[in-house]
């Protein structure tokens, strides 16, 4: 091959040379980075319009040999001169930082820097390709705002959520006392019944005593008998108003109870009213079952399901009107059933008859808190449950409550 050939006129390589620079350039100054070189100290020897446009210099010469570092913001400065300083030592190295344009907009800006060399591997500027980050940031900022406000709300919705259930189970004790009270009135009525026939006792033992005394025939025996038989009729009416006075007392603590005895309770205080309207009362629970609860709630629920029964009796008119009560243990669990054949309950109201304020019996009579207090008090403070169907045209009540591991 002639060697003229390879010789390339020196004009030529100047204009490619030329050429090849203006592309560079081009290309540069295209690029949608910002891309700039920097001195040692900071001080910027280029920058492309991309990068410009994020400092908001008009042009190159505007800016050119200023130190860059200057329009960062205070809290990034150090490590943005750190970074320079890694490159000159060279070492690459990124940042994100906050910048303020010369015309005042905030930028927030992600670089890449790289110790850029020359032929001989000295480091002659740094390198820094910088991205304008400011809507991720943003984004990300208001997502955290976001999260932030979560949070709070979630917090403030737990403790609204448990204040409003506090408020709740206070409520239900309100209503359990209410409902206890509003059965008071009952109770007079009952403790009235009560007294009738001791009273009527008393009257003619006195009368006796009189009698006796005024024919002169009053011997010592006689009186001391009179006086033994007074003294046991006043104990047993004394003994009624005891009862009543602890049933109004709430029970403060759980502990173990015989079924039989809190049914027992609820029964004295009803069973002068049910045996005046000749409801017969039957009871058959076993002596040993015991379960751990709430004894006059128990009874009050009890209480409840009776007084339910017997309104149910007296207001379809039954002639040979009954309540059972039958109570045992089946599978550690204390299960009371109470039965009647006052007709039973209507099928389309037998879903809300435990719903507050569900009555069937007009203002005066009733006010539908029965049944919802009898539920809070065995399901939500004894976690037990209560249920009710019809059966043989009449309804049957069931109780059952956890019962008492040691006696079951
Ligand atoms: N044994 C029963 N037989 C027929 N219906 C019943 C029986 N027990 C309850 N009910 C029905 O369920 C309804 C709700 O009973 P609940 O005890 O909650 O309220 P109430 O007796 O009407 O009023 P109160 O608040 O005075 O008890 C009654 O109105 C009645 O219609
Ligand atoms: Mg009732």
């Amino acid at each position: 091959m002639p060697t003229g050939q390879l010789k390339i006129p020196a004009i030529d390589i100047e204009q490619t040379l030329r050429e090849n620079e203006q592309f560079l350039k081009l290309i540069i100054d295209t690029e949608p980075e910002c891309v700039k070189l920097l001195d040692r100290d900071g001080s910027l020897l280029m920058m492309n319009r991309a990068g410009l446009e994020m400092i908001e210099a008009e042009n190159f010469e505007m800016v050119k040999g200023g130190k860059v570092h200057e329009l960062v913001d205070p809290e990034y400065r150090d490590d943005f001169i750190n970074l320079i300083r890694a490159a000159f030592e060279g070492n690459a190295g990124e940042l994100v930082f906050k910048i303020t344009g010369l015309k005042g907009r905030r930028l927030w800006l992600e670089s890449h820097a790289v110790p850029l060399r020359n032929e001989q591997g000295a480091i002659i500027s740094m390198l820094a390709i910088t991205r304008d980050i400011t809507i991720r940031k943003q984004a990300l900022e208001a997502l955290a705002d976001k999260q932030q406000q979560l949070e709070m709300l979630n917090s403030s919705l737990e403790q609204r959520i448990s204040q409003a259930v506090s408020e709740i189970r206070l409520k239900d004790r309100m209503m359990i006392q209410q409902n206890r009270q509003a059965a008071m009135g009952e109770m007079i009525n009952n403790i009235a019944h009560q007294w009738r026939q001791p009273l009527n006792n008393l009257g003619l033992i006195l009368q006796s005593i009189e009698k006796s005394f005024s024919s002169g025939n009053l011997r010592e025996e006689e009186l001391r008998t009179d006086v033994h038989s007074s003294m046991d009729i006043i104990k047993f009416m004394s003994h009624t108003i005891d009862d009543f006075r602890n049933f109004f007392r709430p029970d403060k603590q759980l502990h173990m109870f015989r079924l039989k005895d809190a049914v027992q309770l609820a029964l004295k205080f009803v069973s002068a009213d049910l045996q005046y309207q000749r409801i017969a009362v039957d009871m058959d629970i076993h002596e040993d079952v015991y379960a751990n609860g709430y004894p006059n709630e128990y009874a009050q629920v009890v209480l409840n399901i009776l007084g339910n029964a017997r309104d149910a009796l007296a207001a379809n008119d039954i002639s040979k009107p009954f309540i059972r009560i039958e109570g045992g243990t089946e599978g550690g669990i204390a299960v009371l059933r109470m039965r009647d054949n006052g007709g039973g309950i209507g099928e389309d109201i037998i879903e809300r008859i435990f719903d507050p304020y569900f009555s069937t019996k007009g203002e005066d009579k009733g006010t539908g808190i029965g049944l919802y207090m009898s539920k809070v008090i065995i399901e939500n403070n004894m976690k037990g449950r209560l249920t009710v169907c019809n059966i043989n045209g009449g309804a049957e009540f069931r109780i059952e409550i956890p019962a008492h591991p040691s006696k079951s």
